[in-house]
């Protein structure tokens, strides 16, 4: 699967409705709510590093990761100036970095890319080694109702001045994965189109799947809320917020 290759050079165009400094608040208030003053602050899947900016701004020591190098060089040109960040290329599915953290945090259903129960165990396992005792492990995923009613089956158009793409999405209630196809058109200086796709995959989780594998895994006191809320979820909430200490 090709996925966050040539599409990094306009993930942070495309979504430019994403406001990560509203998602950066929001996990500040969840430390708060659960009392939490964190100096060492892991982020998984940190993308082109748009919360990775907040957070380093707040002085957190940073340590972030993501397998894509077109993200992470992205991420690597936006975040230059911050001394407190360590950015790494590992894999969420067998990261190992030297240390344990206060807080790890991953947003933005980078979760969802994570295809199957025993490989969920095997991140939320190597999560839980990588946190203090007492640390706080906060996520969100694109929830089931999401992927397989809104985004699964439907195909999505976007016409700006300079990109044209088309997202057409198949769900299989069969293994519970959501299929994207993104086809881009970019219009270069000289007025001429290149085009190129990429095919993502997300898997849908039940809530109550994740709360059972981080049970599984030692997580105490697992929380979960609509995201950029403290409520609980309903059935047609589109992202879903967890927080589990160890
Ligand atoms: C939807 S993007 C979110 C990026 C970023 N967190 C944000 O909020 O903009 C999902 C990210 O997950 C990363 N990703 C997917 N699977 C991964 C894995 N197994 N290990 C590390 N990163 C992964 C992708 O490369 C991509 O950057």
């Amino acid at each position: 699967m090709n996925c966050y290759e040539k599409f990094a050079l306009y993930y942070d165009e495309l979504m430019d409705d994403v406001d990560y400094e509203s998602w950066f608040l929001y996990i500040k208030n969840i430390f708060k709510r659960f009392d939490i003053e964190p100096r060492e602050v892991l982020e998984i899947a940190c993308g082109t590093g748009n919360l990775t900016y907040y957070l380093c701004k707040e002085g957190y020591n940073i340590t972030s990761f993501d397998m894509s190098e077109d993200m992470l060089s992205i991420a690597y040109n936006k975040l230059l100036s911050f001394k407190n960040l360590k950015l790494l290329k590992q894999n969420m599915k067998d990261f190992k970095i030297n240390k344990q953290f206060d807080s790890i945090v991953s947003i933005c259903d980078s979760i969802n890319y994570i295809l199957n129960e025993d490989e969920l165990l095997k991140v939320f396992e190597n999560v839980y080694n990588h946190l203090k005792y007492g640390g706080l492990f906060i996520f969100d995923i694109n929830s089931y109702y999401k992927l397989s009613e809104i985004i699964g089956n439907n195909t999505f158009v976007e016409d700006r001045d300079d990109i044209y793409y088309v997202w057409q999405n198949y769900f299989d209630k069969s293994n519970n994965l959501a299929q994207f196809y993104l086809d881009f058109f970019i219009k270069n200086d000289d007025g001429n189109y290149i085009r190129f796709d990429e095919e993502h995959i997300e898997r849908a989780y039940q809530i109550e799947e994740i709360e059972s594998i981080l049970k599984e895994v030692g997580f105490k006191g697992i929380k979960k809320y609509e995201a950029f809320t403290f409520n609980i979820p309903k059935n047609n909430s589109e992202r879903i917020n967890f927080v589990a200490r160890k």
